[in-house]
């Protein structure tokens, strides 16, 4: 039996009175807290010449890719961001400023000896793109690290190789984009890790010691809360120099320092892993990265992957399977899509896929629901990516391994209500085919995708399952970032449909298809924008081989009022149906606390929010 309570009964005044005593993380924020400024509203699509030059780059070689993109109707496809990376820096004049590298990029010269790229980015807008530039977080920039035999390093004494933007940030950042004209900006985070006293570039290229504030791997040596603090400053720094909000931060730091928490508070995308590599398994490490962290990425916030590999190693010309399987995976994470590789050497089948409107548009979809994993059992994933037009999905199934197997889906899970019709269109064959309601069935080759749009009915009718508006969800605070390891691809966040560890939802024995999965203590922030009117729960903690002293609180706030309050619950208890009122509230809070007496070390209760929905 589960018991219908009421919000007005269970506002119990007695737990209220403690509530000064949870974690500040826990309190209500009455907002939606995420970066909120600039211009991401859909993942940044462009080109970027690191993956194909490295330090090689020049003004001549970029123009001719950009040619191929403009000619190959790529830009008409909605790549638009021709962004620079590292190797443009000469070195820091004794006046402050940056002198860029006119060797290779001879539009920024100037008569009176200066440079500026103002006329690169005019040229770019005047073709109708947008402009990228890269940057750094510390003093010196990776290629002062890992590229260190370039002859394109920044040169001269010490201080003038210092071209990061350590004790620069507002003078450079004004002349990047109120100068010269830039529209994105990628950070990069070397700086912070790789010139610690004793390091090679140090030792050997002379540059000054810094104490690393990321440890790569090693998330207890590494200071999270500097980092953070580094890029918060970037990040209001660029709200304020962009009035007029047309700007894009990319945060960089590879998945190290938590930036996979805290990415979105403060930019538009960030890196969840190193820098991809054209092999498959570097493709695969890349995708877990990211692939886990649904409830991270909506409108305006993106996990990112790193760029296309596709023209690259393991996915060239040669490799379309697995240049296709790459193409989609990015497109259902809501990844960012920045080729990177030298597309005037790309045959005709390369610029095909990369211009297939319909991945491209999974990709874009306004909603900004990153697919969560429906079926994860290796090699074979199951994605599904709930679109804006309800009853929509993008559909993945996606085989890693390297024989031949077979996938089937259900309606269930699409999320689309059992027994009713729905349509099916493989987006690489762009072509309809019949129609459910039975389970989809495929034979998938090795490696192989195949990816569909399927049109429906709701499993939710007229309302919305929470876990199908991801998008509008964000993870405002999570019970295990005291100790969530940097890289680890789940590292126990909540998620979609699942638990924090990828187990099926149950409470007291019922399974639930859908809900959120979540350590106590949490807090998860809702976008509602006063479009719903009931929000509609039950609530318990999840079954498990855990201590059945484990307890915890729900609390439910509608613009940082208490709406609904449990009592403290156990693991085993029959879930709690909640069913709220929640006209007009704009910020919907819920919060799981941990209410356990006796706590041990690094333990915390999970919690299920189970078939949560909002009509
Ligand atoms: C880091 C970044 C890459 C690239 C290089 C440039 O490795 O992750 O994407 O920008 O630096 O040196």
């Amino acid at each position: 039996m589960k018991p219908l309570l009421l919000a007005a009964l269970l506002a119990i005044p007695a737990l209220n009175a403690n509530a000064g005593d949870y974690p500040q993380a826990l309190q209500p924020s009455g907002r939606f807290s995420v970066y909120g400024h600039g211009a991401a509203a859909t993942p940044p699509m462009g080109w970027n010449p690191w993956n194909a030059f490295r330090t090689e780059v020049s003004q001549a070689r970029m123009l001719e890719v950009v040619d191929v993109i403009q000619r190959s109707g790529l830009q008409q496809a909605g790549y638009r961001y021709i962004n620079i990376d590292d190797g443009w820096w000469l070195k820091r004049a004794a006046s402050g400023d940056i002198e860029i590298r006119t060797s290779m990029f001879p539009i920024a010269g100037r008569a009176d000896g200066s440079t500026s790229f103002r006329a690169w980015t005019d040229q770019l807008h005047a073709r109708g793109f947008k402009a990228g530039l890269y940057t750094e977080a510390g003093r010196n920039a990776c290629s002062q690290a890992f590229d260190r035999h370039s002859p394109n390093l920044p040169i001269g004494r010490v201080a003038e190789r210092e071209i990061g933007l350590q004790g620069f940030e507002a003078s450079d950042l004004k002349i990047m984009f109120q100068d010269w004209g830039f529209d994105y900006l990628k950070v990069d985070a070397c700086g912070l890790a790789d010139f610690g006293e004793g390091s090679e570039p140090v030792l050997e290229s002379g540059h000054r010691a810094l104490r690393p504030l990321i440890v790569r791997d090693d998330a207890q040596r590494t200071d999270r809360d500097a980092v953070e603090t580094r890029y918060a400053r970037i990040g209001r720094l660029l709200a304020d120099l962009n009035p007029d909000n047309d700007y894009v931060l990319s945060i960089c730091p590879w998945g190290q320092a938590g930036v996979r928490d805290w990415g979105g508070q403060y930019g538009h995308t960030w890196r969840t892993s190193p820098d991809i590599e054209p092999s498959w398994e570097s493709m695969l490490h890349n995708f877990d990265s990211a692939s886990q962290r649904e409830l991270y990425a909506g409108p305006g916030r993106w996990n990112d992957p790193d760029m296309l590999a596709i023209g690259l190693g393991d996915f060239d010309a040669d490799h379309l399977v697995e240049a296709r399987s790459h193409f989609s995976l990015w497109a259902m994470l809501s990844a960012p899509l920045l080729m990177g590789f030298d597309l005037t050497q790309a045959p005709d089948a390369l610029l095909e896929l990369l211009r297939n409107p319909e991945v491209i548009a999974i990709d874009q979809d306004a909603a900004g629901n990153q697919a969560t994993l429906v079926i994860d059992q290796p090699p074979l994933q199951v994605l599904v990516k709930p679109l804006s037009v309800p009853g929509e999905r993008a559909v993945l199934l996606f085989n890693r391994g390297d024989a031949t197997l077979q996938a089937q889906v259900n309606a269930t899970q699409m999320k689309l209500a059992a027994g009713q019709p729905f349509s099916t269109r493989d987006l690489w064959q762009q072509r309809d085919f019949g129609s459910g309601p039975g389970p989809l069935d495929f034979t998938l080759g090795p490696h192989q995708t195949i990816m569909l749009k399927v049109s429906g009915t709701p499993v939710a009718g007229r309302g919305r399952l929470l876990s199908e508006m991801t998008g509008r969800i964000h993870v405002a605070a999570d019970g295990l970032r005291s100790y969530s390891t940097n890289l680890a691809a789940a590292a126990g966040t909540p998620r979609a449909d699942v638990t924090p560890y990828g187990e099926p939802l149950r409470i007291a024995g019922t399974d639930y298809h859908y809900g959120i999965g979540a350590h106590a203590d949490s807090r998860l922030e809702v976008r509602t924008d006063g479009e719903f009117s009931r929000f509609s729960s039950d609530i318990g903690l999840q079954d498990g081989p855990m201590d059945q002293h484990d307890q915890a609180i729900f609390r439910i706030y509608g613009d940082q009022r208490l709406l609904f309050e449990s009592p403290p619950m156990t693991v085993g208890q029959h879930a709690v149906s909640v069913d709220l009122d929640i006209s007009g509230v704009q910020v919907l809070e819920l919060v799981a606390a941990d209410a356990t007496a006796r706590k041990e070390a690094l333990k915390t209760p999970l919690v299920t929010w189970a078939d949560p929905r909002l009509q």
